[in-house]
């Protein structure tokens, strides 16, 4: 049978599983059973996940777990994160109690302005343009009026309007590179919108609009979160000795791409966990803060570190175009009770204790990594999904958690424990 199919988003949902079901699993009743399980009771609830893309079958779940204990400028968080690593949310915890007795986290935004883009392509006199654009300008600010009015009430909208010759990179590619402030919302769609009308504005006979789109690179859209404390602070057998590891870890992960990037996933576990759960999105942060560990000209890590007068500091400087309003932050009951949770920040405040989660996944993975190795703390919180392969019950789960204790986690100890234990029954 052709798996080629028309007018296949026009079909029910459940006609989709259907063909789905006889197309790729050979009408197995479990395929169903599966998809429907996944389906909210609530009717209201799934239609409105059903709306939120095209072509929606069913839901797929992602653990959804609180952080306690972040104290971040004097102010205390329980910081939602949707992950499924095993580790992140307790890493996130443990090192959230661990600074909130050492002054906690302090965090500033640098910068909220974002950055869009009208590309175009122009072949007659640079002069010429140049005069067209200063002309137009006001203009292509009022084409924007009846978009960036509420904007404008909230304080945000277009701060400005340049010309960039791109001539010397690519024959007659020029741009418009607008700057706006959004305030608390993401704003893509305002960007975008802006963007569109301006283009329109702009347009003449020789000058070819390629496309008007914002961009995710925000080298303005920054803030820094940090921790520091007395070396002697820091607990353990030798702070000393850790610190100095510690920095060393950091500092291999400046200069060394292939550790860097490592480095900055682990960053990333706690960022996209908070970003995901409070209904932003992860990809546009993805690529922001991928972009922008290479401005030096080089990958390297976000976070840096200094041992200077007998303290430690660990810090971390990323951008994060974050919204608390719009999209689906308010349309994802989830994404809204994580706000709430969150005592509703402005975007800025968003920014600062994202951040935070980042820095804190970051301290984690290093201090794991110098002193105890990674697969301690990952394989005692993966076991239970070693345990859940295995359909183990609650009392064999029971048993082999215990019999772990201060024992080594590997899949196949794990396996063979089980076994045994089942053996035994
Ligand atoms: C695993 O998800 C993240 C780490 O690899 C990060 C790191 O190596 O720094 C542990």
């Amino acid at each position: 049978m052709t798996k080629i199919i028309s007018g296949f988003s026009k079909l029910s949902k459940n006609e989709k599983i259907q063909w789905l079901s006889e197309n790729y699993f050979s009408a197995q009743p479990e395929i169903i059973n599966t998809i429907q399980q996944y389906w909210n009771a609530d009717e209201k609830l799934q239609q409105l996940h059903d709306d939120f893309i095209e072509n929606t079958i069913s839901n797929f779940y992602l653990p959804y777990g609180v952080a306690p204990n972040f104290m971040i400028n004097g102010k205390n968080y329980t910081v939602p994160m949707v992950i499924e690593e095993s580790s992140v949310v307790a890493a996130a915890s443990l090192v959230a109690k661990f600074w909130s007795t050492r002054g906690g986290f302090k965090s500033e935004v640098i910068g909220t302005t974002k950055i869009g883009q009208v590309h175009f392509m122009f072949e007659g006199n640079k002069e010429e343009l140049a005069t067209y654009f200063e002309q137009q300008k006001e203009h292509l600010y009022a084409a924007t009026a009846a978009i960036t009015k509420n904007m404008e009430k909230r304080g945000g909208g277009i701060l400005d309007i340049v010309l960039v010759d791109k001539t010397a990179e690519l024959a007659n590619y020029y741009q418009l590179h607008v700057t706006f402030e959004t305030k608390d919302s993401m704003g893509a769609n305002f960007i975008n919108s802006c963007l569109e009308a301006i283009a329109k504005a702009f347009r003449k006979e020789d000058i070819e609009i390629v496309m008007s789109i914002l961009s995710n690179y925000v080298p303005e859209c920054v803030v820094r979160a940090e921790v520091s404390c007395k070396i002697e602070e820091l607990g353990g057998a030798d702070p000393h000795q850790f610190a100095q590891k510690f920095e060393q870890a950091v500092k291999i992960a400046e200069i060394e791409p292939y550790r860097a990037v490592t480095h900055n996933k682990g960053i990333m576990n706690g960022i996209d966990a908070v970003v995901l759960a409070t209904g932003n999105d992860f990809r546009a942060i993805e690529a922001g803060a991928h972009a922008y560990a290479t401005k030096e000209g080089r990958y390297s890590s976000l976070t840096h570190c200094e041992i200077a007068n007998g303290m430690f500091r660990f810090w971390i400087e990323i951008p994060l175009a974050l919204g608390t309003v719009g999209g689906l932050t308010a349309l994802h009951p989830m994404a809204k009770l994580s706000l709430d949770l969150l005592q509703n920040p402005s975007a800025p405040e968003l920014m600062q204790i994202i951040a935070t989660a980042g820095l804190a996944q970051n301290f984690a993975a290093l201090r794991a990594l110098t002193t105890s190795g990674i697969q301690e703390g990952h394989m005692k919180m993966h076991l239970m999904n070693i345990l859940n392969q295995l359909n183990a019950n609650e009392a064999e789960k029971e048993a082999v958690v215990a019999y772990f204790k201060g024992k080594t986690v590997t899949h196949s100890a794990v396996v063979e424990k089980y076994q045994e234990l089942k053996g035994a029954n």
